[in-house]
């Protein structure tokens, strides 16, 4: 048993990791913390009732550290790296679920946060926690920087294709759509019923943060910089993430290549489904779940692959792959609490 801690349990991120971690049969929920939320558990988030007999106060460094092995940071970037620091001191291990580690350059970093990072010395500590690509370095990782929920889809969607034949590939377009809790809890003028509701609009266009990310870790397994188009919509659902993606080769492929391809990469990946041929991903197939689901189409005579990646923001996205970081981190079962 590993006594584990969630900092940011009113947000939906730090209660969706709870939710998997009260049922976890390797680790104990010893730590919970917030902001300005506090009171019992059960009394924040009612469908807790009779489930979680913690309390929740404003965060405790010293609280935290006594108490946890391993501590989930479900807390707005820039409030991740104010605590990192001391609890990486004391021996206490991380899994963020924010944007603060996952850039490895800090001038990156501001350019698209438009905030100094105040923790450059622990960006090489980090290991982007996208299982997938990076499981080895996982086992061994003090701090694992948990991508954002875009990125996961994105990046899984074209990773096959840009790690074993990135120069056939000439352009990437990423159309994604998200569902509402992607934005968080906290109010917001655009994240209304009445602005969301029956509407269906791109935001951000050409500036958000997750282009970056998805273009570093792209371009890390192409091995050459390559940079992509990438669109977010905001979807009237509650959650899901569904990335229509286009890719343009300057060579043709056939549509088994690519089925293969993708088949061979993702083989004895437990939470990556790519779907038969004629099959494209669906938010409904994958909400509630850590699963990813692929489709796949190409066009041999344009050269032009269609891929669909579907995840749930909230798990997959965030939550879900925090815990299946942390059981690749402690040698469990990678599916453990998750399946
Ligand atoms: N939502 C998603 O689909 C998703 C997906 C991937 C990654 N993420 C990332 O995960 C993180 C959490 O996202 P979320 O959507 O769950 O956010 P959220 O619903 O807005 O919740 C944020 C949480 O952080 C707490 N918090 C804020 N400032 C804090 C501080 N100084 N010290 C301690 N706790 C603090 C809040 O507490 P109070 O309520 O008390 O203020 C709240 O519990 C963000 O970095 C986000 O980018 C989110």
């Amino acid at each position: 048993m590993i006594k584990v801690g969630i900092v940011g349990i009113s947000g939906y991120s730090g209660v969706t990791a709870l939710e998997i971690l009260l049922k976890h049969p390797k680790v104990r929920v010893t730590y919970v913390s917030a902001n300005q939320t506090n009171g019992k558990v059960e009394d924040i988030w009612p469908k807790l009732k009779g489930q979680c007999s913690l309390s929740c106060s404003r965060y405790q460094a010293e609280k935290a550290v006594k108490s946890c092995e391993v501590i989930f940071l479900a807390v707005p970037h820039t409030v991740a790296m104010g605590l990192t620091p001391e609890l990486l001191k004391s021996k206490v291990k991380i899994i963020d679920l924010s944007a603060d580690y996952r850039l490895p350059e800090a001038d990156h970093y501001q350019k698209f946060y438009e905030t100094v990072h105040k923790d450059k010395g622990n960006l090489k500590n980090a290991v982007y926690g996208l299982p997938e690509l990076y499981r080895t370095q996982i086992k061994k990782a003090i701090l694992v920087a948990n991508p954002g929920c875009y990125p996961t889809a994105a990046i899984l969607g074209c990773a096959p294709i840009m790690a074993t034949y990135s120069d056939t590939v000439e352009q990437i377009i990423i159309d994604a759509k998200s569902g509402v809790s992607g934005g968080g809890k906290k109010l917001s003028e655009s994240l209304m019923f009445c602005e969301v509701n029956e509407n269906f609009k791109a935001y951000k266009v050409l500036s958000h943060q997750h282009t970056p990310e998805i273009e570093h870790y792209l371009s890390r397994l192409a091995g050459k910089d390559f940079p992509l188009t990438f669109v977010p919509h905001l979807l009237p659902v509650n959650r899901g993430i569904l990335a229509t993606i286009y890719i343009s080769l300057n060579k043709k492929m056939s549509y088994q290549q690519v089925y293969d391809l993708y088949q061979k990469f993702y083989k004895t990946e437990p939470f990556t489904r790519v779907l038969k041929p004629n099959e494209h991903a669906e938010l409904k197939n994958v909400t509630y779940t850590n699963f990813c689901d692929i489709g796949i189409s190409v066009d041999e005579n344009k050269k032009l692959l269609i891929i669909t990646s579907a995840i749930d923001n909230l798990l997959k996205g965030a939550a879900g792959q925090a815990v299946q970081n942390m059981n690749i981190m402690h040698q469990f079962e990678e599916t453990t609490g998750l399946l």
